[in-house]
């Protein structure tokens, strides 16, 4: 099956750079969320990206204005009846995305693919709320997605095999490199990285060093881009911690507790880069 088209649900960060990087590889996308403001938010973000290519003349003006006559906006779930793919990126929580994959099971059309962008909820349990939980798979990316080539693509217990091609050729025309997980809690990279942000935060907590030493360690000491209090603003930290404490319930083991400074600032509602504040301040 060729995928064309592409229905987005959740204009946020990770929504609008998925619907940026499918745009890029020629496909018609719909950009959806609850409320107007949020998808021209989130419009907005791959515009300025878009101009931001051309500032440095990695395309053409004509080609991103080309890009965006395929991009749809909407507030309305029902569009997704055209979709050949539809990748849910909405906040981590089960029992919203298990709300939406039962609604979207009543609207897409007959063979379309399912995908959640889940970091760490389990694939088999969303695919138990719809009546097609073949179809249903993770398709998970990372953070910039405009800029991260990981697809970490995810077969539930019961998704076809034709669904994980279909993902897979989704995957390659998007230009991402694909791997393949089993439905584990926090899949491959999650289940590596997230404990490594999480232990940074404790040493912070404890005072073992400060941010700026922490970050510079690992960018120094091991070649990381980015230190690990700078990448956890990046992902934000309620994302980080909602995928531990996903891993510290699904396995039940102590080492993936989540540092109490990393739930207190996000009662605090620092969040990261989209509050302005969080490790540093933005
Ligand atoms: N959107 C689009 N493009 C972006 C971007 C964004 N948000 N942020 C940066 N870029 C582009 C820049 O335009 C630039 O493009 P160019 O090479 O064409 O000029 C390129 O990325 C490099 O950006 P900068 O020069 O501004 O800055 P850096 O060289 O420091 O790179 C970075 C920024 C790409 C974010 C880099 O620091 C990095 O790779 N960091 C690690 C990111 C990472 O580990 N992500 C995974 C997070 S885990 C995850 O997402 C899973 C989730 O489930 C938790």
């Amino acid at each position: 099956m060729s995928i064309d088209r592409i229905f987005i649900v959740g204009a946020g960060q990770m929504g609008s750079g998925i619907a940026q990087a499918a745009l890029q590889a020629g496909c018609r996308v719909t950009l959806h969320d609850t409320t107007e403001e949020m998808v021209v938010r989130g419009a907005k973000t791959i515009e300025k990206n878009f101009a931001r290519l051309v500032e440095k003349g990695r395309a053409e003006k004509r080609q991103t204005e080309e890009c965006l006559g395929r991009l749809d906006k909407t507030t309305d779930l029902a569009a997704a009846a055209e979709a050949d793919l539809i990748i849910e990126a909405v906040f981590e929580d089960v029992s919203l995305k298990k709300k939406l994959f039962s609604e979207l099971d009543r609207i897409g059309k007959p063979g379309v693919v399912m995908a959640s962008n889940t970091s760490s909820i389990s694939i088999t349990e969303i695919a138990a709320s719809t009546k097609r939980p073949e179809q249903v798979i993770g398709m998970h990316f990372f953070n910039p997605v405009p800029v991260m080539k990981l697809l970490e693509i995810t077969r539930g217990l019961a998704t076809a095999e034709a669904t994980l091609q279909a993902a897979q050729a989704a995957g390659a025309k998007l230009g991402k490199v694909a791997i393949v997980s089993k439905d584990s809690p926090g899949f491959v990279v999650n289940r590596i990285l997230d404990p490594m942000l999480n232990e940074a935060i404790f040493m912070l907590d404890e005072g073992v060093a400060s941010v700026e030493d922490i970050d510079k360690g690992m960018i120094n000491g091991c070649n990381h881009p980015m230190g690990p209090l700078a990448l956890t603003d990046l992902i934000g930290l309620d994302v980080l911690l909602a995928v531990m404490e996903v891993l510290y319930r699904e396995y039940g083991d102590p080492k993936y507790r989540p540092a109490p400074l990393l739930r207190k600032m996000v009662r605090a509602g620092h969040l990261g880069r989209k509050t302005g504040r969080g490790f540093y301040t933005y």
